[in-house]
C-alpha cells in the first residue's frame, strides 16, 4: 500500500466519516514522500500524530482497536500496536480503561490575555529573526568556506604533519581507558599541558609567566571571548588595528564591543591624540606579526602602549598567532614579558604549528586574575578534549613539538622563497610585498584603481584562492588594495604555476 493510499485509509477508518468529506490527508503530500523511506510501523505513526497535530482528528476521538486496524491493513498487529504504544507514551493518545483508545487533549497551554496572540513576535519573513549584532556578524562575517588550496593564507602544511607519532601518543590514552580522559576536563585545562606551555612560552616568547598562569582554550576566538567576558562590559571600547584579523572584529562586536580602529604604520599600531584622550578598555593587537600586513611594533611604541594602558587601566590583548615562523633573525620577544604593570593578556594557538582542526589554543592571564579565569572559562564552556591536551603535552615533553616547528621553518622558508622568485618573474618590482619575513602569508600590494575583491573572484574561477586586503580594513577610507598570499600549505613544486594563473588575472586589472 502506499504511502498516500495509507494516509488515506488510516483518516476514513480512524474517523469513520470518510477522507473525501475533508478531502484532507493524515500526512502533507511534501511529507509523504519523506514517510514512504520509513517502516510501517514508523509511517502510521507519524501519519496519525500528524492528523491530531492538525486537529484533523479531533480530542475524544476513539480509534480502532490495534487488532482491528492490523486485520484490515493485511498487517502484523505488532506494526499497529508499536505506533498506537508510541503515541500514547508521547501523549497524543489515552487509554480509557475498558473503553479503549483515543486521541488526548494536547490543546497549547493558553498565552495569558494580556499578549495579543495575533501579533507574531517575530517576522514571518526570517530575515529580522537575527538580534541586531547577530545580523551585523553574519553581514560582515570574514570566515571562507575553503580552507585548503593555493594560497589560502592563514594554512600550515597539515599533510607534513607527524601523524605516526601523533596517534602512537593519542591511543596511550584511549587504551587506558581513564575516566579522567573522558569526563568533563579541569577549568584552566590539563596540567601538564599548563607546564609544557609555560616552559616553552617562557624560552622562545620571553612570556613572564608559570603553569597557573596557563589556561588551555579551543583557541584565540575563545581566548577573546573569554577575556572580554570577564574583563569587559556591554559597550565598552576596544582599539583595534586597522587592518585587522576579521576574527577580532567579529568577536568583540559580538559581544557588545565599540571596535575603534587605529590605523598602523610600519612601527606597529599609531594613535591620534584624540585616541589617547579617550582611554579604551581593551587595546586588540599583534605585535610580533602585525596581521595581515604583517609588521613587528617597534620597541618604542611597546613601550608607550604598556605605559598608557598602566597609567589608565586598559587592558592590551596580545594575540601571538605565528611568531614560531620567522626566516630571518631570531623570533622577537612578546609584549607580555616587557609588561611590568600585568596589563597584558597574551593569546597563543596551535592552530599554525600543529593543524588548525586541533583546536587548542592558549591564554596567559597575570596571576591575580589566574583563579577567576579558570573558574570563569569553565563556567562558560564546560572544557573537554582531555586525551588531545594529554597527548599534546607528550609531544611536546618528547620533543616533537620543537623538532616539527624547526622541520616547517625550513619547508616554509623555501616556498616563500619560491614565491617571491614567482612575483618577480611576473612583475619584477612593481609590486610591493609586506609581511615577506615571516608567517604563513605575504601581502602583495596593488595600486588603488584595482579591484581586489574581483581580482580574487576572477583567481577562484581559476582554482586558485586569495583574499582581499581590502576587506581587512574597518574605515574604507584608509583600505587598501591588495592580495593575502598563503604560501606554506602550497607544495613547493606547484607555486610557481599556481602564482601564474594567479598573474594572469592580476595583469589583467593592472592595465
Ligand atoms: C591574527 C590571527 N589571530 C587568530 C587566528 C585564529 O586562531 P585560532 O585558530 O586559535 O582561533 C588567526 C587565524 O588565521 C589569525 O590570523
Amino acid at each position: 500500500m502506499s504511502v498516500a493510499s495509507l494516509s488515506d485509509f488510516l483518516l476514513q477508518r480512524v474517523t469513520r466519516a470518510g477522507a473525501s468529506r475533508t478531502g484532507k490527508r493524515a500526512a502533507s503530500s511534501s511529507n509523504l514522500t519523506q514517510l514512504q523511506q520509513l517502516p510501517m510501523n514508523r509511517q502510521i505513526y507519524q501519519l496519525i500524530r500528524e492528523a491530531i497535530l492538525a486537529q484533523t482528528l479531533p480530542v475524544g476521538l476513539q480509534l480502532p482497536s490495534s487488532r482491528d486496524l492490523a486485520t484490515e491493513l493485511g498487517m502484523s498487529r505488532n506494526t499497529v500496536t508499536f505506533a498506537y504504544e508510541q503515541l500514547l507514551a508521547e501523549g497524543y493518545l489515552e487509554t480509557r480503561a475498558g473503553a479503549g483508545t483515543f486521541v488526548a487533549d494536547t490543546a497549547p497551554d493558553q498565552i495569558p490575555e494580556s499578549i495579543e496572540r495575533n501579533t507574531p513576535l517575530t517576522d514571518p519573513s526570517g530575515k529580522s529573526e537575527l538580534s541586531a549584532r547577530g545580523a551585523m556578524l553574519v553581514r560582515k562575517a570574514g570566515v571562507s568556506d575553503k580552507q585548503w588550496g593555493a594560497f589560502m593564507p592563514g594554512v600550515p602544511d597539515v599533510t607534513q604533519f607527524p601523524h605516526k607519532v601523533w596517534s602512537r601518543l593519542q591511543n596511550k590514552y584511549w587504551r587506558g581507558n581513564r575516566s579522567d580522559m573522558l569526563t568533563y576536563g579541569p577549568g584552566a585545562g590539563y596540567a601538564a599541558l599548563r607546564e609544557e606551555i609555560a616552559e616553552y612560552l617562557r624560552l622562545a616568547r620571553s612570556v613572564n609567566c608559570n603553569a597557573s598562569q596557563i589556561l588551555i582554550t579551543n583557541g584565540i576566538h575563545q581566548s577573546l571571548d573569554t577575556v572580554v567576558k570577564l574583563l569587559g562590559e556591554h559597550g565598552d571600547s576596544a582599539w583595534v588595528e586597522d587592518p585587522c584579523y576579521w576574527g577580532t572584529r567579529s568577536v568583540l562586536n559580538s559581544l557588545g564591543i565599540d571596535t575603534v580602529p587605529i590605523p598602523v604604520d610600519q612601527e606597529g599600531m599609531r594613535m591620534r591624540l584624540a585616541n589617547l584622550r579617550r582611554p579604551p578598555r581593551f587595546i586588540c593587537t599583534t605585535p610580533s606579526h602585525q596581521y595581515p600586513l604583517g609588521m613587528v611594533m617597534s620597541l618604542s611604541r611597546r613601550r608607550m602602549l604598556l605605559e598608557y594602558a598602566a597609567t589608565h587601566k586598559v587592558w592590551i590583548i596580545e594575540d601571538d598567532y605565528d611568531s614560531e615562523f620567522r626566516y630571518g633573525g631570531r623570533p622577537l620577544a612578546s609584549l607580555q614579558g616587557m609588561d611590568i604593570h600585568n596589563r597584558v593578556l597574551y593569546m597563543g594557538t596551535f592552530s599554525k604549528i600543529m593543524f588548525p582542526g586541533l583546536r587548542i589554543g592558549f591564554l596567559v592571564v597575570p596571576e591575580s586574575l589566574a583563579e577567576a579565569f579558570g573558574t570563569g572559562l569553565a563556567e562558560l564552556y564546560r572544557s573537554g578534549q582531555v586525551f588531545l591536551q594529554a597527548a599534546l603535552a607528550d609531544f611536546m615533553a618528547e620533543g616533537h613539538f620543537s623538532s616539527h616547528i624547526r622541520k616547517m621553518r625550513v619547508l616554509y622558508a623555501e616556498r616563500l622563497q619560491i614565491l617571491l622568485q614567482a612575483i618577480e618573474h611576473h612583475f619584477g618590482n612593481k609590486l610591493t610585498i609586506t609581511g615577506g619575513e615571516a608567517g604563513l602569508h605575504l601581502t602583495l600590494l596593488l595600486p588603488p584603481h584595482c579591484n581586489d575583491k574581483l581580482i580574487c573572484e576572477e583567481a577562484r574561477q581559476r582554482g586558485i584562492i586569495v583574499r582581499p586586503l581590502s576587506t581587512y580594513y574597518m574605515s574604507p577610507k584608509s583600505a587598501r588594495c591588495g592580495l593575502l598570499l598563503g604560501y606554506a600549505s602550497v607544495p613547493s613544486d606547484e607555486i610557481a604555476t599556481a602564482f601564474g594563473k594567479l598573474a594572469g588575472v592580476i595583469k589583467k586589472h593592472l592595465d
